[in-house]
């Protein structure tokens, strides 16, 4: 199972071209909801959405957005992961709510955490907790990265796109979201040359330090 893995991992890369007449099943698409879902965050608190766009008219609309890369447009579905414009004391209590709901946990279990984590956000800065929303972010797309190599779903990670305009056009703002990273998800054409390149990574005996 471990060398399969390996193999997976060898096997996936970032896809420059995809075939834009396959398109990924309802199957792999609720593999890959689930899988973000389950993304750890810290706290627990999945300062998280992704907006799934599989509408041919806003993928082409979305190149210009995002430095001309066609992956946007070929692929099969355009993932857009984004943070929440802000975490509220009320985002927070909503959190305790589903763990007492779920779990059934007494509240005043809860409470000295939820106090804890209410204090702490009312003391940061909008920069500071959009710094720490968009390493959620991340999390969620290395998850992604790897449940796609899993699942045989080709993927391109992309930060190389506009997140102002990616927000207005949509309309993230006014749902409360902002725009932190795109995955386009599909199936590699047959002629992406970056499929068969050779994996350049400095090697485990450059990055790895046993002690
Ligand atoms: C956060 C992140 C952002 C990236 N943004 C882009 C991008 O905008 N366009 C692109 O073609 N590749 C993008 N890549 C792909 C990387 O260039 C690629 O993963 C890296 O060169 C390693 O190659 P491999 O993934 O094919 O093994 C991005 C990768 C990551 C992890």
């Amino acid at each position: 199972m471990t060398c399969e893995i390996i193999d997976k991992l060898q096997w996936r890369y970032a896809c420059k071209k995809f075939d834009n007449t396959k398109k990924l099943s309802e199957e792999k698409l609720t593999v890959l909801k689930q899988a973000f879902n389950l993304t750890a965050t810290s706290y627990g608190l999945q300062p998280l959405k992704m907006l799934v766009i599989s509408s041919q008219k806003l993928k082409k609309a979305l190149v210009p957005l995002t430095h001309n890369q066609r992956q946007v447009a070929d692929c099969s579905q355009v993932l857009v992961l984004c943070t929440e414009t802000q975490i509220s004391s009320h985002y927070i209590k909503e959190y305790f709510d589903t763990v007492v709901s779920l779990r059934e946990t007494p509240r005043d279990v809860l409470q000295p955490f939820e106090d804890f984590l209410t204090n702490d956000f009312s003391k940061k800065d909008s920069s500071q907790i959009n710094i720490w929303m968009a390493k959620q972010a991340y999390l969620a797309l290395g998850n992604l990265l790897t449940v796609c190599a899993l699942e045989d779903i080709d993927a391109c990670p992309i930060e190389g796109f506009e997140p102002q305009k990616y927000d207005s056009f949509l309309n993230l703002t006014e749902k409360g979201l902002q725009s932190v990273l795109v995955l386009a998800v599909g199936y590699r054409a047959d002629d992406d040359m970056f499929s068969t390149l050779t994996k350049v990574r400095r090697g485990t005996e450059k990055v790895i330090i046993e002690l």
